[in-house]
C-alpha cells in the first residue's frame, strides 16, 4: 500500500511503496489523489526502462509527442519520451560549445513544459537514470501560492491578460537565432491565459514560463517587465521546493500549477541523464489571440 509524506506543506510530497513499472489502478488513483493537493510528487527507488516509463505515464492521460521537434531533441528516443543528457555519441560529456548542451541551458530558466504548444503539458514525469553528486537539482515554484500571494491590485491587473509563448523565446535570449524557420513546431506562437483555474480544486494559478515572449495587446516593454515582475514574485525562496536527485527517482509535477528549472552542475565532470514523459492538458489549449482585448487602464497600470 503506498504512503505519502509531505516534503513541503501542500506542495511537494514523497510517495513510498509504489512500483511504477507494475502500477495497479489503485496506485494510479493514489497518485491522482496526491496530485490534487500537491503539485510535485517524488517516487523514489524506481526501476524503469523507456517503455515502462511511457506506459506508466500513459495511465494518466494522452502523452505529449516530440516527433515534430528538430533532430536535436529526438536523440533516438521514442516519440513520446524526451532525453536529458550531457553525454555525446561516444558516451562522454560533450564540450562547452556543443550546440545541444547550449540549447539545454534553456532549462535553467523558470518555465512550464510545452507552454509553447497549442496543447501544453499537464503532468511531466522525469526519471533519474544517472544523477549528479553535486548540483543539477530541479526546483519547483508553487504557482497557486504565487497567485494567492499577489496584491489585490496586481490580481485585478493580471486577470484576463494573456501571453504569447514560443519555443524560441528563451533560446533567443541565450543567443540562438538560427532556428529552422520551416519547422512549425519550433516557430509556432501560441497564446495562453496568464491566470487559469484548476478544474479539480477551483484554485487559480499564474501561468508563467520563460517561453512567454510578451503580453498580447500590451506594449512589449511593459508586458515583458510585468512577466519578469511576476516571475520574480513566484520564485521567491519561500515559494520554491528544491529536489536533489537520487538515482531511480521518478519526479512527477503538474505543469498547470508549477514552474520549474534545472540547476547548474559541472557538466564536464559529472553525468546527468534523465528521461521525461509528459501528458497533455487539452482543457488548457491555446486561445485565439485575436479575441484578447486589453483595457487602456491596464496598459497604463503595467507600464
Ligand atoms: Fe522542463
Amino acid at each position: 500500500m503506498p504512503s505519502l509524506s509531505e516534503l513541503t506543506p501542500a506542495f511537494a510530497a514523497r510517495v513510498d511503496g509504489l512500483d511504477a513499472a507494475n502500477a495497479s489502478e489503485a496506485d494510479v488513483a493514489f497518485i491522482r489523489e496526491a496530485m490534487i493537493d500537491h503539485c510535485v510528487v517524488v517516487l523514489p527507488d524506481q526501476v524503469l526502462d523507456g517503455d515502462q516509463q511511457a506506459r506508466f505515464a500513459g495511465l494518466f492521460g494522452e502523452l505529449d509527442s516530440y516527433s515534430k521537434m528538430s533532430g536535436e531533441y529526438a536523440r533516438g528516443m521514442r516519440k513520446d519520451l524526451l532525453q536529458v543528457s550531457n553525454l555525446g555519441e561516444d558516451g562522454k560529456p560533450v564540450g562547452p560549445n556543443d550546440r545541444r548542451r547550449l540549447l539545454d541551458m534553456g532549462n535553467r530558466f523558470w518555465h512550464t513544459d510545452a507552454s509553447f504548444k497549442h496543447v501544453p503539458a499537464h503532468l511531466s514525469m522525469l526519471y533519474g537514470i544517472t544523477v549528479t553528486r553535486e548540483g543539477g537539482e530541479t526546483q519547483f515554484a508553487d504557482m497557486r501560492a504565487a497567485w494567492d500571494n499577489l496584491d489585490d491590485d496586481r490580481k485585478e491587473l493580471v486577470e484576463g491578460l494573456a501571453a504569447e509563448h514560443s519555443s524560441t523565446t528563451a533560446r533567443r535570449f541565450l543567443g540562438f537565432n538560427d532556428f529552422h524557420e520551416e519547422n512549425p513546431a519550433v516557430t509556432d506562437r501560441v497564446t495562453h491565459d496568464l491566470v487559469r483555474t484548476l478544474p479539480e480544486t477551483g484554485r487559480k494559478t499564474l501561468y508563467l514560463s520563460s517561453h512567454a515572449d510578451h503580453i498580447v495587446g500590451m506594449p512589449v516593454p511593459a508586458g515583458r517587465l510585468l512577466l519578469a515582475e511576476l516571475t520574480e514574485h513566484a520564485t521567491r525562496p519561500g515559494n520554491v521546493f528544491t529536489h536533489t536527485w537520487q538515482q531511480g527517482d521518478l519526479v512527477i509535477w503538474d505543469n498547470r500549477c508549477t514552474m520549474h528549472r534545472s540547476c547548474r552542475y559541472r557538466a564536464d565532470r559529472e553525468t546527468r541523464e534523465l528521461r521525461r514523459a509528459s501528458t497533455i492538458a487539452p482543457e488548457f489549449a491555446a486561445m485565439d489571440a485575436a479575441q484578447v482585448t486589453v483595457p487602456a487602464w491596464k496598459i497604463e497600470a503595467a507600464a
